[in-house]
């Protein structure tokens, strides 16, 4: 299973939207396909189940909380997949392909979590490999080995919960809206993911490799077929820098973005033949080659 983690210690600029996306787009192309969703905001969940399923069905005991939990207590990895639901309306989207779309739910403790984590890793520093690597070796269960990909959602954040993205991960993808603002930390991360690495690998005797990652433009402003020129500065800066970003971008919509996620199926599951159905299908095209190269490179 490759692991893909969506990643940007900013909130709001598409990573939730991109991961429901790119997770139900691998699926109907035949892959089978994990979704986690780390933010404590839900965001992920909420948008493949109605929220009275989030809160009735799942919260209790079928999240990624709990997988955290049973890590500390040893009951989770006996079972880790008993975690993990599938949502009905994209199932039913997704009947005539051989591929499936799963998820695994976030809890609204997540972010207490993080910050009890990072007291536990303050009091011991013994334990960071520990504390770091649950996802990655939560992720290594037999009870996952059906899957193709997982895609992981993390919250705006580079706490503890986000750097364990980081170690499970062969891959990154870095959403990021084309100004100033929104592009002016991405260096920060790359530096800050960099240092993590090196600490971990510092810290244990298994090596990790830090994962390629590549910037996603999202929201991007589109004027006769191009972006407009003030993004379109910001967007070869980013290219001239030290994360690369992918060929396709993703167009600015509020209106077809906006509502989609209240009726469980993402946009690219939708109305074929229109330009953005059309650019979100190339991106996936262009994230199955990276998924297929890491994996070459693994073997
Ligand atoms: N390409 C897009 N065009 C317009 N609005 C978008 C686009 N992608 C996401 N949005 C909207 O922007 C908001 C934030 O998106 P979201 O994916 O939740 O970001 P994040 O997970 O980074 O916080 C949501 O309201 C979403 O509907
Ligand atoms: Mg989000």
């Amino acid at each position: 299973m490759q692991v893909v983690s969506i990643i940007n210690h900013k909130g709001g600029v598409g990573k939730t939207t991109l991961t429901a996306n790119l997770g139900a787009g691998l699926a109907a192309r035949g892959r089978r396909v994990l979704l986690l969703d780390l933010d404590s905001q839900a965001s992920l969940t909420v948008s493949f189940f109605t929220p009275p399923e989030w809160a009735e069905q799942l919260l209790p005991e079928r999240t990624i909380k709990h997988w955290f939990d049973g890590l500390d207590d040893g009951t989770a990895l006996e079972s880790p997949g008993g975690l993990v639901a599938t949502p009905r309306r994209v199932r039913e989207k997704l009947s005539r392909s051989p591929g499936r779309l799963d998820l695994i739910a976030a809890h609204r403790d997540l972010s207490d979590m993080d910050t009890i984590l990072a007291a536990q890793l303050m009091s011991a520093p013994e334990r960071f490999v520990d504390l770091h690597s649950r996802l990655r070796a939560g992720l290594e269960h037999p009870a996952f080995a059906e899957y193709d990909v997982a895609l992981i959602d993390c919250a705006p954040n580079f706490g503890l919960i986000a750097r364990n993205a980081v170690a499970a991960s062969d891959l990154l993808l870095i959403p990021t809206k084309p100004d100033y603002l929104s592009t002016n930390g991405i260096d920060s991360l790359g530096l800050k993911i960099r240092e993590f690495v090196d600490e971990y690998n510092a810290r244990s005797l298994e090596q990790i490799t830090r994962p390629p990652a590549s910037v996603v433009f999202t929201m991007v402003q589109l004027h006769d077929d191009q972006p407009i020129e003030a993004q379109r500065a910001v967007m070869s800066r980013i290219e001239a820098g030290g994360v690369a970003p992918l060929s396709t971008t993703i167009r600015d919509s509020k209106a077809v973005y906006g509502p989609a996620p209240e009726y469980g199926v993402p946009v690219i599951l939708g109305g074929t033949g229109r330009a953005l159905t059309r650019e979100l299908r190339d991106l996936v095209s262009e994230v199955s080659a990276q998924i297929d190269g890491t994996e070459g490179m693994a073997a």
